[in-house]
């Protein structure tokens, strides 16, 4: 009898320690190699079985496997072991937690100018009125002309226009030239228009007064359109923007484009009609200009004024918005300040 069976223990004992101290798969690679490997001490011992006398070497052999097996199964425990752990310690680094508060998403907001805009064009669209988009670069002929302003005529002086290199091109200064561009468009059908959209003035600016800004214009024409039409449709319009008990008041006025010509105003939201530097101590605030469409202006647009007739308005949003919210420089609208606009 060799000391073979004594070496396979000590073997056995000192590779099952070294198992248990691995800390990851490497080192446990490591040890397999050490220990189980082709080169490794096991295979080194059983080499020695050959010099056994082979009565002795079935009981020593068996015993050799059992060593082998016994390590196997301990080793393929202690992976699964690290494999367990290191899963634990990745979950347990990756943690979220879910009941921590969500960083805030800075969110951006409509414009004033186009959240007025939107409301102006639903009430009308609630009223049966459809939109109609014109261009904002129009010839003399649709921003003058045609709407009963000639050449040299001091009306002219009302609107202070931008003209393009290209003779009798212009940046419409109001929104009406699409009055006669929806007229001939529509003749001699029947007609229930708002024509919201930019328009531009060659103008100093000041808090007061802008370069561009926009108007919503309405159109409506027909057989039988009437003041009476014009008048109420208006305080209709006015009640649903600014409140039902707002009371408003037409005032006589002179556009070339209508006749008669008039402009609306609305009791000041901001005093309640007491009288405020908003409203300049008069109660009232000017919201727009309006008036029955010019014999004149409807012939250009195709529809026959003996027949015909017809209403037309204008507005400023952003002078509704700077009236609604006192906001006392114009000029705030398209600097694309946040501080002014996270304030709607
Ligand atoms: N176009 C006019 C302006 O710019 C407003 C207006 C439109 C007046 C339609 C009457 C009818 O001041």
């Amino acid at each position: 009898m060799t000391d073979i069976p004594q070496a396979l223990t000590v073997l056995q004992a000192e590779a099952l320690t070294a198992l248990e101290a691995t800390a990851d798969e490497a080192a446990l690679e490591q040890v397999r190699v050490r220990y189980l490997g082709r080169k490794g001490s096991l295979a080194a011992i059983l080499r020695g079985l050959a010099d056994l006398p082979p009565a002795e070497r079935p009981a020593v052999g068996k015993l050799a496997n059992e060593v082998k097996e016994r390590l196997e199964a301990a080793l393929a425990a202690r992976r699964e072991a690290l494999q367990a752990a290191a899963r634990a310690a990745a979950l347990a680094a990756e943690r979220v937690d879910v009941t921590l508060p969500g960083r805030p998403v800075p969110m951006g907001r409509l414009h004033p100018s186009t959240q007025v805009l939107r409301r102006i064009c639903q009430i009308w669209g609630d009223m049966g009125f459809q939109i109609y988009r014109s261009r904002d670069i129009e010839t003399e002929e649709m921003n003058f002309e045609l709407l009963n302003i000639p050449a040299h005529h001091p009306a002219r002086d009302m609107w202070d226009t931008f003209y393009t290199m290209v003779d009798g091109i212009l940046l419409r200064t109001h929104t009406s030239p699409g009055q006669i561009r929806a007229m001939r468009e529509f003749c001699p059908q029947p007609i229930r228009v708002i024509l919201p959209g930019m328009c531009y003035r060659y103008e100093q600016i000041t808090a007061r007064s802008e370069i561009q800004f926009h108007q919503v214009e309405g159109l409506a024409v027909g057989r039988h359109v009437s003041m009476t039409d014009l008048k109420g449709t208006l305080i209709s319009f006015a009640h649903r923007m600014f409140g039902a008990v707002r009371r408003v008041r037409f005032r006589a006025s002179h556009f070339p484009f209508t006749e008669p010509s008039a402009e609306m105003d609305v009791e000041c939201m901001l005093c309640e009609g007491a009288g405020c530097v908003v409203c300049k101590q008069t109660g009232w605030l000017e919201i727009l200009g309006c008036g029955m469409v010019h014999p004149e202006v409807l012939r250009n647009g195709g529809y026959d004024p003996a027949v015909y007739s017809g209403f037309a308005f204008g507005m400023g949003p952003e002078r509704i918005t700077m009236l609604k919210h006192r906001i006392e420089d114009i000029r705030y609208f398209w600097t694309n300040d946040l501080r002014f606009l996270e304030q709607f």
